[in-house]
Formats: C-alpha cells, sequence, structure tokens
C-alpha cells in the first residue's frame, strides 16, 4: 500500500501518479489534495507519512511544486527518509543506499512521463542493506537524539 499526498501545486502530478498505480494494479491511499483549491504542504507530507511510520503504507509519494518544501516536511517525520528526486539514478539509488521510504516530486520541475520513471523505479528497486544499514542506523540515531 502506497501513500500519496500533494498541496495544490503537485494535486495534477499525484493524478496522474494515481493513474499509474491504478495502470500496474498497485494499492494507495489518497491523503489529498482532492482539488486545486490551496493547501498547505507541511499537513500533507505529515498525512502521508504518519500511514508509513504507522505501517498502514509501506511507502510515500509526495508531490509539491518544487518537491523540496514537501520533503523538508516530510524529513522531520521520525522515521521518514524522503527524498526529492527529479532523476532515476537518484530515485534507484535513495532506495539502494538510503533506504528512502518517501519519494518527492516536484509537478513545475519535472513533467508526468519523467515522475512515473521515477515513481516505477522507486518502487521497485530494493535496499541494498550492508554498509549501508550501519548509515541508516545513523540517520536514526541523530534522528532519535532530537
Ligand atoms: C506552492 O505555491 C509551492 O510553494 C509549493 O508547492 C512548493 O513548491 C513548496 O516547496
Amino acid at each position: 500500500m502506497i501513500a500519496l499526498s500533494s498541496d495544490h501545486a503537485g494535486y495534477p502530478l499525484k493524478e496522474e501518479i494515481k493513474a499509474y498505480l491504478d495502470s500496474q494494479g498497485v494499492e494507495y491511499i489518497d491523503c489529498g489534495a482532492y482539488n486545486t483549491d490551496s493547501v498547505d504542504y507541511p499537513y500533507q507530507a505529515k498525512k502521508a507519512c504518519d500511514l508509513v511510520v504507522s505501517g498502514q503504507c509501506e511507502k510515500a509519494i509526495l508531490c509539491c511544486g518544487t518537491g523540496i518544501g514537501i520533503s523538508i516536511a516530510a524529513n522531520k517525520v521520525k522515521g521518514i527518509r524522503a527524498a526529492c528526486c527529479t532523476d532515476y539514478f537518484s530515485a534507484k539509488y535513495t532506495r539502494m543506499h538510503n533506504d528512502a521510504n518517501a519519494l518527492c516530486l516536484g509537478a513545475r520541475v519535472i513533467g508526468p512521463g519523467a515522475a512515473i520513471e521515477l515513481v516505477n523505479v522507486f518502487l521497485n528497486t530494493a535496499f541494498e542493506g550492508g554498509r549501508h544499514q550501519r548509515r541508516v542506523d545513523q540517520i536514526t540515531e541523530i534522528e532519535n537524539m532530537q
């Protein structure tokens, strides 16, 4: 199960991603936005990230205008490792090396075709573990120091 969320700027891209997930038979929970009326990205990030942290969803896909604001907010949620990606390599390696559990996309930065490639590789790439596990554990340690 995937948690989807966006603000108003990310809404059109989120809808494109929903259509893609539907075509692949991937289930999701849509935390909104449900239209282009203005809505603030921080709480939109939190809604989807809470579903990941609680275990109801495996990963989150978050869209705002740049992908940056929603990623900053998502990374404040304990247990979330959110990556704002615009290229295939980053979306792949943030899974392999960082065990990222939230992909953040900028609807005003990339088109739906590129975004769907990033979604696809993000959802279908496994964490490598090994030496990367130690580094992810260090991220968790820092989080627990706050
Ligand atoms: C909304 O206008 C815009 O600021 C937001 O979607 C996002 O790009 C923030 O990082």
